[in-house]
């Protein structure tokens, strides 16, 4: 398979892609860093990255920036900068790649436990994760030509063991799964 992953530098993407670059083609992309660079709270930016990209089977996303930080420090210029950049750019991937991807070819989102079992100070990692979650399983039931939808949702990275993501996210991309939240190590 030809995957492109978005955030293949960070502390998730340096475990992941190694484990897919094993059995398939892989290309990376970044806001500064990857093969490819794309910043995904703008359209334009993943228009353009799906331009330059053709033949994607796999779009795996490990990118997403959101705020932390108490409720009251909480407002409404952070928790906006939370989601235009990691759900909404991730809503658009998926808007736009749809339209880029090969037929039966898949989109994997990250959210992250923090929507699903909040700890204090994530009010806005809660939300955007919930959001991203919630837009998985409603996207999987309209996705076209075969293609299918999941979220990875895991825990914090350095408490998992590797085998534990790598799988992870091989059930989402190699599998047959569609508009599953995979929740990892909580
Ligand atoms: N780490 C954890 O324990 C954990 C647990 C659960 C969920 N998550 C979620 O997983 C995602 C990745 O976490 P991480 O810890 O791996 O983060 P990280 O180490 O900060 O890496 C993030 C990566 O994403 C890229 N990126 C960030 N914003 C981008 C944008 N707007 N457009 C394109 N690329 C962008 C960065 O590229 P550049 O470096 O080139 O800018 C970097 O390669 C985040 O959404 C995080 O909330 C993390």
């Amino acid at each position: 398979m030809k995957i492109l992953i978005i955030g293949a530098m960070g502390a998730i993407g340096k475990i992941i892609t190694p484990a897919l670059e094993q059995k398939h083609e892989v290309i990376t992309a970044g806001r500064n860093s990857g093969e490819i660079k794309v910043d995904i709270s703008s359209a334009d930016s993943i228009e353009a990255m799906f331009n330059q990209v053709k033949n994607i089977d796999a779009c795996v996303c490990i990118a997403g920036d959101s705020h932390t930080g108490d409720l009251s420090s909480l407002t409404e210029e952070n928790l906006n900068l939370s989601i235009k950049n990691k759900l909404i750019g991730q809503v658009n991937l998926v808007l736009i790649g749809q339209n880029y991807l090969n037929d039966n070819g898949s989109f994997t989102l990250i959210s992250g436990k923090m929507g699903d079992k909040p700890a204090k100070n994530t009010a806005a990692k809660a939300i955007v994760n919930g959001g991203i979650n919630s837009f998985g399983m409603a996207a999987s039931l309209e996705m076209p030509r075969g293609l299918r939808i999941n979220v990875v949702s895991p825990a914090k990275v350095t408490d998992i063991p590797v085998d534990d993501l790598t799988n992870g996210y091989l059930k989402s991309i190699e599998g047959m799964a569609n508009g599953e939240i995979i929740r990892i190590n909580y």
